[in-house]
């Protein structure tokens, strides 16, 4: 049996005092307890310092959004991994489609900061995911598939079941368009295909595939109802507490 996990992407929005005041809602509104949830939010670096202290003892914690692949070094404008550690993060977005498209990430540069989350102990959340013109000629699975193996090849195979994926179709992100969720429990069903082909039915069994792009309060239980969506990585729906929150409620299996 798999956690639901439902990160909250906060990408570049919120300042210190915003982004601690969502905190606070968010923190507040499980005090009751989030339902066997595995709950994190993702704010900017810049809101990372303040957040760790209103989420400090919640149960709610906390990832980055990304992170350089070298633990320190002449890298201008760079954040590392060991700094994440250092300022209360557990875990690391990875290879996020905005950082693919607009930074000019590739999946050799995605396993790069891959082994160095690992090594100063971030949980990676990789992601994956086509373009609609990639859909719309029949390569979904190819590229995806392409991306988890760049990613993951040749890791030891215990490690790949810690780790977390999202499945982020890039023309569902911030666009209202909603894979279904017959659509998107294929393409989850295949990457944990992929992973039991490359890494054995344990890692596979036990890796969390989320689902991303315009998981809303009102689409988010058909979704994660199904078998091998695992959870949620949520952009602007995260930046509402009573949407993130319901959609947390939405992921409850107690
Ligand atoms: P969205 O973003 O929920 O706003 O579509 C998801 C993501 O980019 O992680």
């Amino acid at each position: 049996m798999r956690t639901p996990f439902v990160c909250g992407n906060w990408k570049m929005h919120k300042t210190t005092g915003e982004a601690r005041a969502l905190a606070r809602e968010i923190v507040n509104s499980l005090r009751g307890g989030a339902g066997g949830v595995d709950v994190v939010v993702c704010p900017p670096f810049t809101a990372l310092a303040a957040v760790g202290e209103v989420l400090g003892g919640s149960g709610v914690r906390m990832g980055a959004q990304n992170a350089h692949s070298a633990p320190s070094g002449a890298y201008t404008g760079e954040v590392s991994a060991p700094m994440l550690v250092d300022l209360g993060c557990d875990f690391v977005i990875l290879g996020h489609s905005e950082r693919r498209q607009l930074f000019g990430e590739t999946d050799s540069g995605v396993r790069e900061k891959l082994e160095s989350a690992r090594g100063a102990g971030l949980v990676p959340i990789v992601c994956v995911g086509e373009t609609l013109e990639e859909r719309e000629s029949g390569r979904t699975a190819e590229v995806v598939l392409g991306q988890v193996r760049g990613a993951l090849e040749g890791l030891p195979a215990p490690e790949v079941g810690r780790l977390i994926l999202a499945y982020e179709p890039v023309w569902a992100i911030g666009t209202g368009k909603t894979a279904t969720p017959e659509e998107a429990q294929e393409v989850h069903a295949r990457i944990r295909a992929e992973v039991e082909t490359l890494f054995g039915e344990e890692p596979a069994g036990s890796v969390r595939i989320l689902y991303g792009g315009s998981m809303k309060p009102d689409n988010a239980a058909d979704l994660l109802s199904r078998q091998d969506i695992d959870g949620g990585l949520i952009g602007g729906a995260a930046l509402r507490a009573s949407d993130f929150t319901t959609i947390v409620g939405a992921a409850c299996t107690e």
